[in-house]
């Protein structure tokens, strides 16, 4: 298999004033694997997925991409425009709130076409035609396909931004609580989709959530944070089903009392 992680941080801190987000997190990805990243409010799971996706500079700390041709690169140490770059190919990511990810005056196959000139599809005939596969894919009616996401429901738009991230078939996908405000049964269907696309297409993913339940069906490992540190890290269903940490024990049995 791959050897190589296709991220890794080591030692990241961030503090904003006397609040320590981050404090000596360090994290492995391997490709294809779905990483799942939980805690409660505060813990520093948002922050952690900035610091990561290059965003956000931490105090102290790294954090590499390995590139597809084998090589490693400073996610921190690069400039701008190549980060920007990567965000465009090689990397997507899926918003908690579909509007930070869509333009919502573009049609839904705008969004979708325009990620695919971006990285230099230039036959109108065939981006359209990949743009409709791509709403079917994601259980949008191709007829919808000229309409603009202010008209979708909150669920439509979260499908129609996985559809604009997974296009492209990015290597890793960041994923900010992509089923956040969506009803529990949208959020099921949701989850189902999210879990056939990755799996079909064989993307990393980190995903954040407070959700145990979405870490359980998508992820293969988890970590737990907790005031800005890990506290535990295994295989999903070995944290799951034999939490180590009293505070994994307590996030799992709340969980389960509910
Ligand atoms: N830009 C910022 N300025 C000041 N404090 C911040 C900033 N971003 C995050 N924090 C603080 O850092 C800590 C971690 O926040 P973060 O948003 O990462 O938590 P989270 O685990 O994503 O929570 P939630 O589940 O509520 O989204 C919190 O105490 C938060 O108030
Ligand atoms: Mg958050």
């Amino acid at each position: 298999m791959n050897d190589e992680p296709i991220l890794s941080a080591r030692g990241l801190r961030l503090s904003f004033g006397a609040v320590r987000a981050l404090d000596d997190v360090s994290i492995d990805l391997w490709p294809g694997e779905v990483l799942a990243i939980v805690g409660e409010s505060g813990s520093g799971k948002s922050t952690l997925l900035r610091v990561l996706a290059g965003e956000t500079r931490p105090d102290a700390g790294s954090v590499t991409y390995g590139d597809p041709q084998g090589g490693t690169r400073d996610v921190h140490g690069m400039t701008e425009a190549a980060r920007r770059r990567l965000a465009r190919t090689e990397w997507g990511f899926v918003h908690q709130d579909p509007r930070d990810g869509l333009r919502m005056a573009v049609s839904a196959g705008g969004n979708v076409g325009e990620r695919l000139m971006a990285v230099g599809d230039r036959h109108y005939g065939n981006i359209r035609e990949e743009a409709a596969r791509w709403l079917e894919r994601v259980e949008i009616p191709r007829s919808r396909i000229d309409d603009a996401p202010r008209l979708f429901s909150g669920g439509m738009r979260q499908r129609l931004q996985i559809a604009r991230t997974l296009v492209t078939r990015p290597r890793l996908v960041f994923m900010d609580e992509p089923t956040g405000g969506l009803d529990v049964s949208v959020q099921a269907r949701l989850l189902d989709l999210i879990r056939a696309l990755v799996a079909d297409l064989g993307i990393a993913v980190i995903l954040v959530t407070h959700d145990i339940a979405a870490a359980r069906l998508l992820a293969h490992r988890m970590v737990v944070m907790r005031q800005g540190r890990v506290v535990e890290e295994g295989l999903t269903d070995r944290v799951l089903d034999d939490p180590r940490h009293p505070y994994t024990q307590l996030l799992v049995s709340s969980v389960l009392a509910a």
